[in-house]
């Protein structure tokens, strides 16, 4: 062996030294359940190559829309709440952890001793969060506060939230999850691989509550069936609500990404079209093999090779969306005109000196017109999964602004009050000061906790896109 090589040689293994080191001492470093994931990602990753590498490319999907500057008028509806501070469309599964430890609407830690936001935020970002309900229990994970919990959060939406681990089994881990398909006569271990497939996505893209009886935990409120009214009727008896909205003083009910719902009932359902079809369809890798690709995406971007498999015209199909697309979003924007309007109407109201036993009906009516028109907004695709009842919903919220504000006139009458004062929602800038949610402020709180906590504390998902 000449010279030259064994010098080589000696670089190599002691490079190989000092790469090993590194990872002993990494390991070293991460707690158990983080090693025992590693050990299963590196394992999963040669077992299930072309899976693995279409899970990672939801990294790439970087886009989102700033769904407040594009609607004001969200903030006005849903101030007393989180959600009035900031509001995005969805994005890529990669995104998952980071953003919802970013958004402003999971603030920052609490005083001490406080009680904060529930931990049962992460249910749907993290296979993490299954597992610490098997470790804490449901309730004694949901009692926890958010930030109480972002250091033990490791990985994102993962082979382990839709699979038996290791296997190409499908699975159910959340029990929110279980509890509810049981609800609506859908048990998942009775349902052939297509339904599972759906109700694998249903763990997360489903209207949920916290569970203020039950230490916060997460349920989805299906007793008496899925349908706008089904949901209605169980929170109306039970006399719950979100918030009470600070301008009317109406008990507000809060609707959250009901893709499940809405495609339950369409016409693609019946035809036995899943999300999977549309989101993650079959593709063929180097070797011209097929695997489902798990690169979860918009579905138009596989118009040819999805769409155009059952409807042969794309310039139908295109239009179709496009004028679905057209009338729901004026339905909603004039709905949330009057729902405003109807807020500011029962405010001067209530300044005025009207009583409960007049205002009842009419508050009433906003919380209902309120209600459906949450359950079309925070639909994310709802033009595409199910235009026929997003139209539906939103006629019949706009009857029931309409009821609100006929009954409001009359009490404004009564007090002989001409005119109310309805706010500026033209920008986003210009909601935010109405309603006097400071922006600045609470982006300045965050950016401390997030130097401070985040980045010293929490692992690298916390950070993804943030660096
Ligand atoms: C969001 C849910 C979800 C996640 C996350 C997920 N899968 Fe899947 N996976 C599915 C669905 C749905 C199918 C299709 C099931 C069917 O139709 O048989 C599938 C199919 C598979 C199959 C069967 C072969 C194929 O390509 O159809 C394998 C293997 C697999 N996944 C591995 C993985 C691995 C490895 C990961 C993590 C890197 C992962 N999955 C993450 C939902 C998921
Ligand atoms: C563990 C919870 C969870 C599961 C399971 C899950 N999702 Fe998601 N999904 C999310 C979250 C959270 C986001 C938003 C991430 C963000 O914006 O940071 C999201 C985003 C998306 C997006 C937007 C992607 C983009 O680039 O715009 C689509 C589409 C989607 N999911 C479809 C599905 C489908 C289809 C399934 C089932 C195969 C599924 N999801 C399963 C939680 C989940
Ligand atoms: C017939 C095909 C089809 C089916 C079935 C379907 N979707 Fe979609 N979905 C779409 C289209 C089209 C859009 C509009 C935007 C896009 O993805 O291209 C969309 C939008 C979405 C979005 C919003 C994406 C974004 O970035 O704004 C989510 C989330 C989503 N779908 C989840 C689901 C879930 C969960 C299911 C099953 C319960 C489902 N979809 C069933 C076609 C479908
Ligand atoms: C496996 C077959 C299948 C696939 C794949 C499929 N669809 Fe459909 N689609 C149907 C069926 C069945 C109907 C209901 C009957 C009809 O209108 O043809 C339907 C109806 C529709 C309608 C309503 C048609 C109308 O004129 O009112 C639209 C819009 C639509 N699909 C869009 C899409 C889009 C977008 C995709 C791809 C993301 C897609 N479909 C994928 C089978 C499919």
């Amino acid at each position: 062996m000449s010279v030259k090589k064994v010098v080589k040689l000696a670089s190599v293994l002691c490079w190989l030294s000092l790469g090993s080191m590194a990872s002993v001492l990494q390991a070293a470093e991460l707690s158990p359940a983080a090693k025992a994931q590693a050990e299963r990602d590196a394992a999963l990753k040669v077992k299930f190559p072309t899976q693995y590498k279409s899970w990672l490319a939801t990294s790439e999907q970087t886009e989102r829309e700033d769904m407040l500057a594009s609607y004001p008028a969200a903030i006005i509806l849903w101030a007393g709440s989180s959600f009035a501070k900031e509001y995005h469309s969805p994005r890529g599964h990669h995104f998952a952890v980071a953003d919802v430890t970013h958004t402003l609407r999971t603030g920052v830690p609490p005083k001490a001793g406080d009680k904060g936001l529930s931990a049962s935020c992460w249910t749907c970002k993290t296979p993490d969060a299954p597992r610490l309900m098997n470790e804490l229990g449901v309730e004694g994970y949901s009692a926890k506060n958010f930030t109480d919990l972002g250091a033990e959060v490791n990985s994102v939406v993962y082979c382990t939230d839709c699979h038996v681990d290791g296997k190409a089994q499908l699975a159910l881990p959340r029990p929110h999850a279980q509890d509810a398909m049981a609800k609506v006569h859908l048990p998942f271990d009775k349902q052939d691989t297509n339904m599972k497939g759906a109700q694998v996505c249903g763990q997360c893209h489903v209207t949920y509550y916290f569970q203020p009886e039950r230490s916060n935990k997460v349920n989805i409120p299906w007793i008496f069936g899925n349908s706008v009214d089904d949901i209605e009727k169980y929170y109306d008896t039970r006399r719950f609500y979100e918030w009470i909205h600070p301008v009317s003083q109406t008990p507000i009910l809060k609707a959250r990404h009901p893709e499940f719902e809405h495609w339950s009932r369409s016409q693609h359902a019946e035809a036995g079209v899943t999300c999977i079809t549309c989101h993650m369809p079959e593709t063929t890798d180097e070797q011209g093999k097929t695997f489902t690709s798990h690169k979860v995406s918009k579905a138009l971007d596989h118009f040819e090779t999805v769409c155009q498999g059952c409807h042969e015209s794309e310039k139908s199909i295109t239009n179709t969306l496009e004028n679905n697309k057209t009338s729901i979003n004026a339905k909603a924007r004039n709905v949330e005109d009057l729902l405003i309007k109807a807020h500011y109407e029962a405010g001067a109201a209530w300044e005025a000196g009207a009583t409960w036993s007049v205002m009842n009906d009419a508050i009433m009516a906003i919380r209902h017109s309120q209600w459906r028109w949450d359950f079309a907004m925070a639909s994310h695709g709802l033009y595409a999964h199910n235009p026929q009842e997003g139209n539906e919903l939103l006629d019949i919220a706009l009857k029931q602004v309409v009821y609100a504000r006929t009954s409001l006139v009359e009490i404004l009458k009564k007090f002989d009050i001409k005119t109310v004062n309805y706010p500026d929602y033209s920008t986003k800038a210009a909601a935010h000061a109405a309603m006097s949610i400071e922006l600045d402020k609470l982006t300045e709180a965050k950016k401390q906790f997030i130097k401070q906590g985040v980045d010293k504390h929490w692992s690298e998902v916390s950070r993804h896109g943030y660096e």
